[in-house]
């Protein structure tokens, strides 16, 4: 399979990316801007696996010129099998501090560049080709919410209901579409947001869940949001 994992080099990306790499012979290109570590996760994805193929790609996914570069490196890549929207952003300031400029950076990196890119690969996907929108539950119609987070919880409501929409538009392609509602990982992310809050899972267990089920949900699930959680957060 040909599969593309935003947000590869920490987190619950980086385990995403693996336990592709893992799973079988799949092409996957890793996308963040940290090159270096992007360049390791291909030497550990590659030695988990050596029949495997991890392509590192260093890039603001929020930047105008991404595209531009993108496109080089899917040009001759093939049908897109999988992509995982799931780079992301968080700030967490009360609502009477944030600024016009922390609602730009949560909507373009969290929002836009679901859009951006899944535009760009839609005439490339396979006509069995799943995405997944990495939501969250803040971002989940009558969730918990949690002071500090509501732009964030706001930027992943957005994702959401793009995940709807596409679904509805791509269903004539084949092409499948779900947001997972993820609950609390243990990532700089979860640490930012809850200090000194200890998660009930690791990115590892998370990323083992994400990966069966960018394969095999397909069957099950279009256009749907899934709570994956355990706990509150
Ligand atoms: N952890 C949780 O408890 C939790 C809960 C609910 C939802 N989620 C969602 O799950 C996803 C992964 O979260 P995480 O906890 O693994 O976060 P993380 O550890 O903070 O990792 C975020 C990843 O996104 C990449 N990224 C951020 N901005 C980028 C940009 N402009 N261009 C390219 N890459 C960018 C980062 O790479 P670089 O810095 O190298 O670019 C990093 O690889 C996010 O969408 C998050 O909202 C997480």
């Amino acid at each position: 399979m040909n599969v593309i994992v935003t947000g590869a080099s920490r987190g619950i990306g980086r385990e995403i990316v693996k336990g592709f790499a893992r799973d079988g012979n799949h092409r996957i290109i890793a996308i963040s801007r940290n090159n270096e570590k992007l360049e390791t996760l291909k030497s550990e994805g590659e030695k988990l696996n050596p029949g495997s193929e991890v392509i590192p790609f260093s890039a603001d996914i929020t930047a105008r010129g991404f595209t531009d570069k993108f496109l080089p490196v899917i040009e001759n890549l093939g049908p897109v099998d999988v992509l995982v929207n799931n780079a992301g952003g968080l700030i967490n300031k009360p609502f009477r501090e944030l600024t016009e400029e922390d609602f730009g950076f949560l909507f373009d990196v969290n929002v836009k560049s679901v859009f951006r890119l899944t535009r760009l690969l839609y005439p490339r996907f396979s006509k069995s080709a799943h995405i997944i929108n990495m939501g969250s539950m803040g971002g989940y119609q009558g969730s918990s919410k949690f002071p500090g987070l509501s732009l964030y919880s706001a930027s992943k409501g957005a994702v959401a209901i793009l995940t709807e929409a596409m679904a509805e538009e791509f269903k004539e392609d084949g092409i499948t579409v779900n947001c997972l509602a993820v609950g609390a990982v243990q990532t700089e992310m979860l640490e930012n947001a809850f200090p000194g809050y200890k998660a009930p899972l690791s990115s590892e267990e998370m990323a083992s869940f994400i990966v069966d089920f960018a394969i095999n949900g397909k069957k099950y699930f279009n256009g749907k949001i899934l709570p994956v959680s355990v706990s509150t957060p």
